[in-house]
């Protein structure tokens, strides 16, 4: 048994046993009533506090409010038909934050640091997350600079916090995308492989328009040429051509997808050819015409595995590919059941939530 160093403060227990959990839940709306949150100072980690959910006061000066000094991650914690929560590779996401800390010159959480609050915000929550296939607990861990200061500079006080939402996927069946042909995300050298929140910012005129016009979200193209297919800010794409499975390879602006990673691997398992390699938008979109790409899907934590009904262009013509979630159906049930523990996990991917047995409220927190 270990002993975690957070503290527990009071009004979390009280606030978890009055939740309520709604019958929709959408995908952000619904937060759980406890967050984590640690500071970092003077180069150091302090004690980590598992508090009720709840503002933050934070500096208006603050670099992350003015340069972005921001990073996270999006990680599961599933308790389907059994009464203890399971987390689905979340040192994967430890070492992305790790490597987007990195790029952004800030600390990095260290993994016991990250399994603690993970674990404290999970394990508290066990009572509240939703038990249906294809819902979980979404944790989201952030890293922020919190020193005030115009100098372009790193900041020299950070805070980590995780929160929580019970929620559903991100999109609720099958997905239309719009193309983006003007904006660029991210190019190789800049941030779009770190899951900054810059990077976001720079994904959200072009998703809006997107989410104004019926669509779901926005495919990105390269930077340099407007050709190559990169990803849909949020989410990793994939098509069938020919029967084999193919996905933009990473090119250092794509973000690297937990989700992605996992489907390489689950496919080929399952006997699939998967090529990762660059993608010219106009070759997938002819052969969607010849009928050579039957299917396109995008899959990511928040979305799972959604198939793709359309790719629309700016001007709002459609191409749809011949079949509609065949592959991601199958790919979507086999993925699913090792994360919610309904089949056995070949890969090891999956990790007990260790849950803290209750704590006085400024006491100690004992993670087991
Ligand atoms: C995730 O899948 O965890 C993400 O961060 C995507 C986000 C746009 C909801």
């Amino acid at each position: 048994m270990t002993r975690a160093r957070y503290r527990v403060d009071a009004g979390g227990d009280a606030a978890i046993a009055r939740f309520v959990l709604p019958e929709r839940l959408g995908f952000g709306p619904v937060l759980a009533p406890v967050m984590y949150r640690a500071d970092w100072a003077e180069g150091e980690w302090g004690r980590g506090a598992l508090l009720p959910y709840g503002m933050i006061e934070i500096a208006p000066g603050a670099r992350a409010l003015h340069y972005s000094e921001l990073v996270f991650e999006g990680l599961k914690a599933y308790q389907v038909d059994h009464d203890r929560p399971n987390l689905f590779r979340p040192l994967d996401n430890c070492r992305r934050l790790a490597r987007s800390a990195e790029r952004l010159a800030m600390p990095v959480v260290p993994e016991s640091l990250f399994l603690e609050a993970i674990d404290a915000v999970a394990g508290a929550c066990s009572g509240i997350i939703p038990s249906r296939s294809g819902q979980a607990l979404y944790l989201r861990p952030f890293l922020f600079g919190t020193e005030s200061g115009y100098m372009l500079r790193n900041s020299t006080t950070f805070s980590f916090m995780v929160i929580a939402n019970p929620v559903e996927a991100y999109a609720t069946g099958p997905i239309k995308v719009a193309i983006e042909r003007s904006d660029v995300r991210a190019a190789p050298g800049g941030v779009g492989a770190a899951k900054a929140g810059a990077n976001y910012a720079a994904s959200l005129r072009a998703s809006s328009a997107a989410v104004a016009r019926g669509y779901t979200i926005a495919l990105w193209l390269d930077a340099h040429e407007h050709r190559y297919i990169q990803e849909l800010s949020g989410m990793n794409l994939f098509a069938v051509i020919d029967g084999e499975l193919h996905t933009p390879a990473l090119d250092g602006a794509i973000l690297p997808g937990i989700t992605r990673d996992s489907l390489i691997t689950l496919a080929r398992h399952l006997g699939y050819v998967v090529r990762e390699r660059l993608m010219a938008l106009d070759e997938v979109l002819a052969q969607m015409r010849s009928g050579a790409c039957s299917e396109l899907f995008a899959c990511g934590t928040a979305a799972i595995v959604a198939p793709i009904a359309a790719l629309a262009e700016p001007d709002g013509a459609e191409h749809a590919a011949a079949q509609l979630d065949r592959v991601a159906a199958q790919l979507r049930e086999a993925l699913l059941a090792i994360q919610e523990r309904r089949a056995p996990d070949p890969f090891g991917w999956t990790r007990d939530v260790a849950v803290a047995p209750a704590a006085a409220p400024g006491a100690p927190a004992v993670a087991g």
